[in-house]
């Protein structure tokens, strides 16, 4: 998909000449004030006479689009509303933004002008603002159109502009408008990987894209066979691998951009199924399709390795993806079959539908071989997780308080919560095998926590967190700004996390 452009710009309401001009107010805002009086002036008291009758209440959510017939340098008005003030956050200008950016299509504008809202939600620098601003209305207007003979809802909206009132605005506000855009210009990527179907997005045309990547930064990029995988003994991604006739891929994409080239790094892991049918345990029909998102993890990882390299984030970054697909053919794991993991654990294969936690027990064993500040591994892994926290909360689990609070702070920032689950030894009687070291799957109770105790068991002492995005990554519905399907939520997150934590944050979370 091409990526809007955005810009900022100084400029007056009344004077800017545009198809559309955005304008997102709180609930009882009084027009009374600053730039909704002079448009409604204007506009010969059009927009006083649409709040007093009510027509326009400023509800989040609520959109309405007005012909200027040449009142106004703008061909058209587009209001947003953001809800009640005290509880203005930044999603709630991003889910604004990501409606009148739909209403701005429909309209068939091909560009439009935002008025940087003056309602600012507590501890957001302008710059924030112009962040969210841009991250609403690109992801708000993505569409996959790559196998339509024609777009469904028209052609994407070019080009953005926001505009400022105060000229020292400028600089902070085109600071957030990079950073909207390598967020958002990564979860769209993510959407795209997630979106094309499993019989295109194969393991290696996920290490293709892993290429273009390293083609694009200059990152460092390895790539691991099927052969090294022996020799170094990855038995638990070569078990999963067995029943396609995809081979497997072990990706390791290497960023530098610490002033020091041997600081620690932050290390990425992203579970990379290209399909889930489940292996001999196999899935029932119903929704399988939308196991070819079953690679959100990895795709997350490339992109935001992507990012941090595009945004030149002075850290040292590390993003491996184990990449495989799970089929049942006639070489495929059995249920019972052992495999010896990297870490040279052993596991018994219960259920060869866990695959997940087994690939990423290679990659997480592997991780470990670059002594990582932090270890963060991401994860479609437990349909638990999707029966315990519904559509709006990802799993976390970790063994570090201040690596949890720095994802859940990030996770905050970005409009991608986490909420925090027990990762407690006394689940791992679960997972205790009559035969190997554990089994893969831990029965009937906790299925998300005996997942996660899973996966601790290979990533040694290092300071790690654990995300189960099984519940976010697809969408049942269409949002404000998340589409139905494939959501990329984590990417943000995972950005936001590198941002915080690689440059002196100029303000507090939303
Ligand atoms: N990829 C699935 C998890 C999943 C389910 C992701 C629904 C997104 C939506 C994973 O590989 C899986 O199949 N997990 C099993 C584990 C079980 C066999 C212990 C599950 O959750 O059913
Ligand atoms: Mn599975
Ligand atoms: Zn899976």
């Amino acid at each position: 998909m091409n990526i809007m452009r955005v810009h900022a710009k100084q400029g007056r309401v009344d004077t800017d000449r545009t198809e559309a001009l955005v304008i997102l107010l709180c609930e009882d805002d009084s027009l009374a004030t600053s730039d909704g009086a002079v448009l409604d002036r204007a506009l010969g008291g059009a927009l006083r006479e649409l709040q007093r009758s009510r027509e326009f209440e400023g509800k989040l959510h609520e959109v309405m689009l007005l012909h200027t017939h040449g009142k106004l340098p703008a061909k058209r008005l587009i209001l947003a509303g953001l809800g009640k003030r005290p509880q203005l956050g930044l999603d709630q200008i991003r889910q604004a933004m990501g409606y009148a950016v739909k209403r701005v299509r429909q309209a068939k504008a091909s560009s439009f002008t935002v008025v940087l809202p003056n309602a600012v939600p507590p501890g957001a620098s302008v710059s924030d603002l112009s962040q969210t601003l841009t991250e609403g209305s690109i992801l708000g207007s993505y569409q996959f159109t790559t196998y339509r003979s024609e777009a469904p809802v028209g052609k994407g909206v070019a080009a953005m502009t926001i505009l400022v009132s105060q000229k020292n605005h400028l600089s902070p506000i085109s600071e957030g408008i990079r950073r909207g855009i390598a967020t958002a210009e990564a979860t769209v990527f993510v959407r795209d990987l997630c979106n094309h179907p499993s019989n295109v997005m194969t393991p290696t045309k996920i290490a293709s894209e892993a290429k273009a990547i390293a083609k694009d930064t200059g990152v460092n990029l390895k790539i691991l066979e099927q052969k090294e995988m022996e020799r170094l003994g990855m038995g638990a991604l070569l078990g999963v691998a067995k029943g396609s006739h995809e081979p497997p891929k072990f990706i390791i994409l290497q960023y530098h951009g610490a002033k020091k080239k041997d600081d620690s790094p932050v290390v990425l892991v992203g579970k990379t199924i290209t399909f889930d049918t489940g292996g001999i345990s196999l899935k029932p029909a119903e929704n399988m399709e939308q196991m070819k998102a079953d690679m959100t993890g990895g795709a997350e990882v490339l992109a935001t390795v992507r990012a941090a390299a595009r945004l030149k984030l002075p850290l040292n970054l590390i993003g491996i993806l184990p990449v495989a697909e799970n089929m049942p053919g006639g070489r495929a794991m059995r249920p019972g079959d052992v495999v010896t993991t990297l870490s040279g654990k052993t596991v018994e294969v219960q259920n060869t539908d866990a695959e997940g936690r087994l690939i990423l027990s290679d990659g997480l064993a592997y991780a470990t071989r670059f002594k990582p500040a932090a270890l963060i591994d991401i994860a479609t892994l437990t349909g638990a997780c999707v029966v315990a926290l519904g559509q709006f909360a990802i799993g976390m689990f970790g063994t570090d308080t201040t690596l949890k609070a720095a994802i859940t702070g990030a996770g905050l920032r970005a409009g991608e919560r986490v909420w925090e689950m027990p990762l407690w030894e006394e689940y791992f009687e679960q997972l205790r095998s009559d035969v190997a070291d554990m089994r893969n799957i831990g029965g009937r109770g906790g299925g998300m926590i005996t997942a996660a105790l899973f996966l601790s068991k290979f990533v040694g002492d290092y300071p790690w967190v654990h995300l189960d995005i099984a519940s976010t990554d697809w969408s049942e519905r269409e949002r404000a700004y998340i589409p139905k399907g494939p959501t990329g939520i984590g990417t943000r997150l995972l950005i936001q996390f590198l941002i915080n934590r690689s440059l002196k944050p100029e303000s507090t979370e939303a």
